[in-house]
């Protein structure tokens, strides 16, 4: 288990996209905190679209590095966790998503209207808008993850260097599947990226409309 554990601000200034991992294992434990930390994301209707497929395995490791244009930290990094959304995942999930919302206190009344927004929001969607709606979920249960595992002093590396079709095939995923993301996770070898810099909040945050400074 990591011990030395960050703040969420460190691990927020901290964390670098890393360029290259030891690929040391990582145990168990942690691995499921970190997934923890995704599946806690929250989801609109909390109908909880991804998927995630770790791989650890040198062989799985090898073949995915080949369908992500050979980009050598999929193989180094301690573990990879392929981020997908399921486009067919809320007709089966509706009903364990409304019974636990019950459980928790959800009312009758709510339930009854979500089941039938659901079904209509979600049978409306084309494909594209589809993949537009499992990426904004997928990515919050991803960053969820990339931070938890920065707070447990993993390095990470966020990648999308990689050909839909080919990991399909590596991972046998279903048709409904959509892969979003790869969340590589371990330990740095060698020296970490650089700091890119980032833009201010004079370019990039308005107050109470657009082009208005934030006071
Ligand atoms: C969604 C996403 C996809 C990315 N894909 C790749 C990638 O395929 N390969 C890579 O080397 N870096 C990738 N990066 C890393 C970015 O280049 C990096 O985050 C950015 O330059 C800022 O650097 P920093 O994260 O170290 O601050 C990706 C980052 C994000 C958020």
């Amino acid at each position: 288990m990591a011990k030395l554990a960050k703040t969420l601000k460190q691990a927020i200034h901290e964390r670098r996209a890393t360029p290259s991992f030891d690929g040391t294992p990582i145990p168990a434990e942690d691995l499921e905190q970190i997934l923890e930390a995704g599946l806690n994301a929250p989801s609109g209707y909390n109908l909880q679209p991804w998927r995630f497929v770790v791989v650890q395995s040198p062989e799985q490791k090898r073949k995915l590095r080949a369908a992500s244009y050979n980009q050598a930290k999929v193989e180094e990094a301690s573990a990879v966790i392929v981020a997908c959304g399921d486009a067919d995942g809320w007709r089966k999930d509706m009903d364990t998503m409304l019974q636990q919302g019950r459980e928790g206190g959800m009312p009758e009344s709510y339930a009854a209207q979500a089941r039938a927004s659901v079904t209509n929001f979600m049978s409306s969607m084309n494909t594209e808008q589809m993949h537009g709606w499992l990426n904004k979920h997928v990515m919050l249960a991803f960053t969820h993850m990339m931070l938890m595992a920065e707070v447990l002093n993993y390095d990470t590396a966020p990648m999308e260097g990689f050909e839909q079709d080919k990991v399909h095939e590596v991972l046998r995923l279903p048709m409904s599947y959509w892969v979003v993301a790869l969340l590589a996770i371990g330990h740095v070898n060698g020296p970490d990226k650089y700091f890119g810099g980032r833009f201010d909040l004079t370019n990039t945050v308005f107050g109470e409309e657009f082009g208005k400074p934030l006071k």
